[in-house]
Formats: structure tokens, sequence, C-alpha cells
């Protein structure tokens, strides 16, 4: 799923095969986080919101918006959870 939406392209995310990316910040430890780009709570909900539409919360973001579903959101959400 992270793989397919090309994520790992931008994004250090650990246990995903060649997500090495060194555009954005790496994804590592995420759940241990206080914040979302700095600025949102780090809760699922606004973590789904923000994958859904980055360029909503940061207005210079980025990261593109990649016409996530809601599914795809709450799944890539509960994975990035896993990742203490
Ligand atoms: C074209 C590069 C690019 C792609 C593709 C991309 N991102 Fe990002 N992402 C970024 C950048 C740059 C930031 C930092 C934005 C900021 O700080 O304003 C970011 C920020 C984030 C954050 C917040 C990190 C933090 O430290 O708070 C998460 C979570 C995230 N991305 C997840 C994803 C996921 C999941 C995908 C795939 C669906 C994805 N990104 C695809 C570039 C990208």
């Amino acid at each position: 799923m992270i793989a397919r939406e090309a994520c790992g392209s931008c994004h250090l995310i650990p246990g995903i095969e060649g997500a090495d990316g060194m555009a954005g910040p790496s994804l590592a430890h995420f759940a241990s986080r206080q914040m979302i780009v700095g600025v949102l709570a780090n809760s699922p909900g606004n973590l789904e919101h923000y994958l859904k539409s980055p360029a909503s919360i940061v207005t210079t973001n980025a990261m593109p918006d990649q016409h996530l579903t809601d599914e795809q959101a709450r799944n890539i959400a509960a994975y990035l959870y896993t990742l203490r």
C-alpha cells in the first residue's frame, strides 16, 4: 500500500522495502511524535486528514496530494502508528 503510493520515494519508512527517500522527513518512530508537520496534534484523525490533503494543512507543502481514498489513508495511518 505505502509502497504502491510511492511514499518511499520521498520518505524513509522502516519496514517498507525501497522506502529510503530523503526529500521528506523520515517517518521512523512516527507513533512517538507529538506533532504532524509541527502544526497538528498527532492523532489518527489528523493524520488521515493530512495524508488526504497535505496542502490544506501546510500551504507551502512540498508533499503532493496523492488523492488517497479514506480507506487508503486509514490503512497508511494504521501502519505509521506501528512505528514506535
Ligand atoms: C514528492 C515527495 C513526497 C511524497 C511522494 C510523499 N511525501 Fe510525505 N512529506 C513530504 C514532505 C516534503 C513533507 C514535509 C512537509 C512539511 O514539513 O511541510 C512530508 C510530510 C509527511 C508527513 C508528516 C511528517 C512529520 O514529520 O510530521 C507524513 C506523515 C507523510 N509525509 C506521509 C506520507 C505518505 C504516507 C506518503 C504516501 C501516501 C507521502 N508522505 C508521500 C514529501 C512527500
